[in-house]
């Protein structure tokens, strides 16, 4: 059993995906802490409502980056978490942090990246570009995180139609689907240690069979 933090600044729905899969037995672990940069996310009370532990730690109260980046590293060491699952969390984590946690953080993107990904990119403002380009196709992105903002190795993806009549919202919505699926299977994958990143590419190992005992 993994031991998961998730990180999340808004409605957390992708935390809830991953909580109710774990709840469910389809991962194989548990999320033992929920921490928001935002006192007021909808995630922090999605965590207490499951019975798991909710830090909230506002950016503001610290004076630079590195403190802040310091303290959350402290809480997920101190909850030991395996996994480090970044879920609409909308802080940009410095070098040290990642490796703090070197090929143990994950982070989803509501894009096909790496187009539409980098500095700035998130939430409304991909679908936003995307709807602008007059590309057909879009959908969600879960990748290892690194120094460079939606940088990382990618470990899976799932694509959705952009339709004629799409507007930010029925966009997002159609790839938010997507994303509760895509989630938790690529946080099943990783605890049970499927997961193997070679250069640029995630190879993703064959499920083993289980035993079967010849008489
Ligand atoms: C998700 O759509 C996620 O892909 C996006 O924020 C949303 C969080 O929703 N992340 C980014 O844009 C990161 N660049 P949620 O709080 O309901 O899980």
């Amino acid at each position: 059993m993994i031991r998961i933090g998730v990180l999340a600044s808004g409605t957390g729905t992708n935390l809830q995906a991953i909580i109710d899969a774990c709840a469910r037995g389809d991962i194989p672990g548990r999320v033992v802490v929920v921490v928001s940069n935002n006192p007021k996310a909808k995630a922090l009370e999605r965590a207490r409502r499951a019975g798991i532990p909710a830090v909230a730690m506002h950016h503001r109260a610290f004076p630079d980056r590195d403190t802040f980046d310091g303290k959350l590293a402290e809480i997920l060491h101190s909850y030991e978490v395996d996994l480090v699952c970044l879920a609409g969390f909308m802080r940009i984590l410095g070098p040290w942090f990642i490796n703090q946690f070197a090929g143990r953080i994950m982070n989803i993107h509501p894009a096909l990246l790496p187009s539409f990904g980098g500095l700035g990119m998130y939430g409304d403002r991909v679908h936003k570009a995307v709807l602008d380009s007059g590309v057909k196709f879009s959908g969600c992105t879960i990748h290892f995180a690194n120094e460079a903002p939606d940088g990382g190795p990618i470990i899976l993806q799932a694509i959705v139609p952009v339709r004629d009549d799409d507007t930010v919202e029925t966009l997002a919505s159609r790839i938010a689907q997507e994303e509760h699926r895509l989630y938790p299977e690529a946080v099943r994958l990783f605890a049970e240690g499927r997961l193997h990143v070679v250069g640029r590419r995630v190879h993703i190992a064959e499920a083993r069979e289980p035993m079967s005992i010849v008489e």
